[in-house]
């Protein structure tokens, strides 16, 4: 089912960046148990932007524990939700936000003495935050390594709270800031970290085999840079958890097949909240959640990258390509689930349930 939305009120909007801009929201005590988080979730955030609905995920950086709801919103060239929370949003403004949701979190386990090791770059430090917040405040002993990079010191989102962290957490929190736009004196930091550098970082940081929990999020070439890393190291995949923000798509993979299913037509129902939408399509030529919402139907997304799994629902009939996937578990896609947003229709009879 769709998740309902509610409007909630910015509480507070401030830069942690020239063009990064924390937004605090309001969430009053009637609707808390539906707003209730897990570090690393993430808000939907809808508003009406120049008579355009827009919506657009967020990562939370507060923590659960702090009883806040705050969310990192980077400003990205052409970014039409970026650009206006940085530079029109205010303090009393009101938001339709949807409540949490996202599984870039392990639970805590406050008697375990976990070590856990995270990269981010830029605005990936948002779940980040939430995430070495959470665990260092609600598991006495565990330690957290972070891998940063940014472009100059300067840009460095979120620099004060991590600083606040590790002056906290002094024994259990290192930070190694990477700049990609700045010379530092030692090498190993200049630059983003690449496969020669995670080698050093796993010879001279990090032991392989003492980490429990591997988190990265940001741009896709580098978090899956580390997860491959990290499985050729023969790590588990359950102890690898990764966020990606701004993926590119698979537009080789999209055009191979349309060119492939060309002339041939499905046809679609999708069932969702009790409604039904029916329509027909060219196979291979759209996907279905778009197809979807062009023949007026309501349905629930977010980042529309196939990581987020908003879109998630469950094939009844027929076959579908998928694009990219980096949401759901393998045990889903045995189960028929797939993610709508990256789902091309290529058989005759599609019918797909949001409702189970
Ligand atoms: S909308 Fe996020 S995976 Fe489809």
């Amino acid at each position: 089912m769709t998740k309902k939305s509610y409007n909630l009120s910015v509480a507070a909007v401030e830069k942690t960046t020239e063009d990064c801009t924390i937004v605090t929201l309001d969430v009053p005590q009637d609707i808390r148990s539906e707003f209730a988080y897990q570090q690393g979730q993430y808000l939907t955030l809808i508003a009406d932007i120049n008579g355009e609905s827009v919506r657009r995920s967020y990562s939370l950086c507060s923590s659960p524990l702090d009883d806040a709801w705050q969310v990192g919103i980077k400003q990205i060239p052409e970014g039409k939700f970026s650009t206006y929370a940085n530079q029109q949003l205010k303090a009393g403004d009101t938001l339709e936000v949807l409540p949490p949701n996202g599984t870039f979190f392990v639970p805590v386990a406050p008697d375990q003495a976990r070590n856990y090791a995270a990269f981010a770059a830029g605005s990936g430090i948002t779940p980040i935050l939430s995430i070495i917040k959470t665990h260092l405040q609600a598991e006495p002993k565990a330690t957290f390594k972070l891998f940063y990079v940014n472009q100059t010191v300067n840009s460095i989102i979120l620099k004060e709270e991590l600083e606040g962290l590790k002056n906290q957490f002094m024994e259990r929190l290192e930070i190694f800031y990477f700049l990609t736009r700045e010379q530092r004196s030692v090498p190993l930091f200049n630059g983003r970290p690449d496969a020669e550098k995670l080698e050093i970082i796993f010879k001279t940081i990090c032991d392989v085999d003492q980490i429990d929990h591997y988190f990265s999020c940001g741009p896709e070439p580098m978090v899956l840079l580390i997860r491959d890393f990290l499985l050729n190291k023969k790590v588990p995949k359950d102890r690898i958890h990764f966020e990606l923000f701004n993926t590119g798509g698979a537009p080789v993979k999209r055009k191979e097949i349309a060119e492939k299913f060309s002339g041939k037509v499905s046809d679609v129902t999708i069932l969702e909240g009790g409604i039904t939408t029916n329509f027909k399509i060219a196979q291979g030529s759209d996907n279905l959640l778009d197809a979807a919402m062009k023949n007026n139907a309501d349905l629930p997304y977010a980042c529309k990258g196939g990581v987020c799994c908003t879109c998630r629902a469950k094939l009844i009939e027929g076959e579908v390509e998928t694009l990219v996937n980096y949401g759901l578990e393998e045990e889903e896609i045995k189960a028929g689930y797939i993610l709508t947003c990256q789902a091309l229709p290529i058989s005759e009879k599609v019918v797909v349930d949001f409702d189970v």
